[in-house]
């Protein structure tokens, strides 16, 4: 029941942070000095995850390049002295066994990971959504394993949303288990006012188990025209139920603008290099405005 292979789905065009992903991945947005989805890479790692897909598109080969070695510009670090530095980088080519698959077409996010059947296999799997990045003392996805090897079905990672935002975001039905955790019955994408079944929604990360992949290839386009996850996750839930974790720790959303400047603020508040003079900077704008 060990869980060590997962799934980045990538490969969306980010219209709502255009034109800044005009040519560059959503994905690939710094949070201070490091692109999203190296965070959710070492998130993953950090939850025991070893091989990893990551679902990309026409356009986003900076994705490769970034966890690819780059041999020159370490040597040339290396020879300002920077050791330090050289190891960072060669580091992130290091950080787990990082496959690459193209979705041939954006046609939704359920569709991004129907692409994994083969790599998936037989076994349970993660998938960190590539704009959703989680910081926290226990990572995000760990706290989903450990959750799916209590109760050995697939889990949802859940928080509450606004109850004015709902409407953006999945709607799910839940049943208090104990502590965090929750059973759930039911869910909808993007529900309208009177399709509100809670404010949980699923914002990130999931634990799935490979019966999906049967599930997804009979989804029929649902909200915005796309194949949703969530549509062929409520099938799962209807029939053998899936189980829901409140995790912990704090979620940017970097499809948005202001999840992007949120992370950037309170990380670079928190960077060891730059964190204290940021504060004093922050304050002196704060008292102006
Ligand atoms: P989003 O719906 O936030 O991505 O999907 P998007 O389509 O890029 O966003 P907007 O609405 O145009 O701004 C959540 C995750 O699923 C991936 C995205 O890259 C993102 O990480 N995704 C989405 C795919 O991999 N393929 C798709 O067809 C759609």
């Amino acid at each position: 029941m060990k869980i060590t292979k997962a799934v980045i789905p990538a490969a969306g065009l980010g219209t709502r942070v255009l034109p800044a992903t005009k040519a560059l991945p959503k994905e690939m947005l710094p949070i201070v000095d490091k692109p999203a989805i190296q965070y959710i890479v070492e998130e993953a790692v950090a939850s025991g995850i070893i091989d990893i897909l990551i679902i990309t598109n026409r356009g986003k080969e900076l994705i490769e390049d970034h966890f690819d070695r780059s041999p020159e510009l370490e040597q040339r670090i290396l020879n300002c002295g920077k050791v330090e530095l050289a190891d960072d980088l060669a580091r992130i080519s290091k950080l787990a066994n990082i496959y690459f698959l193209r979705q041939k077409e954006t046609l939704g996010l359920g569709h991004a990971v129907n692409c994994a059947r083969s790599f998936v296999g037989s076994d349970a799997f993660a998938v960190l959504y590539g704009d959703d990045v989680i910081i926290g003392d226990d990572p995000a996805c760990a706290q989903l394993i450990r959750v799916y090897q209590e109760f050995g079905r697939a889990v949802l990672g859940i928080n509450k949303v606004p109850a004015a935002d709902i409407s953006k975001y999945s709607s799910l039905r839940v049943d208090h288990i104990k502590e965090n955790i929750f059973s759930c019955t039911d869910m909808i994408e993007k529900p309208a006012k009177d399709q509100v079944m809670s404010l949980y929604s699923i914002l990130g990360r999931c634990i799935l188990t490979p019966d999906i992949f049967d599930i997804l290839d009979t989804i029929k386009p649902g909200v915005g025209g796309e194949i949703q996850l969530t549509d062929a996750i409520k099938v799962l839930a209807n029939t053998v139920g899936v189980t829901a974790v409140e995790f912990t720790g704090v979620r940017y959303d970097m499809g948005n603008k202001l999840g992007i400047l949120k992370a950037c603020i309170e990380v670079g508040l928190r960077h060891p290099e730059i964190g204290a003079d940021f504060k004093t900077y922050l304050k002196d704008i704060a008292s102006r405005i």
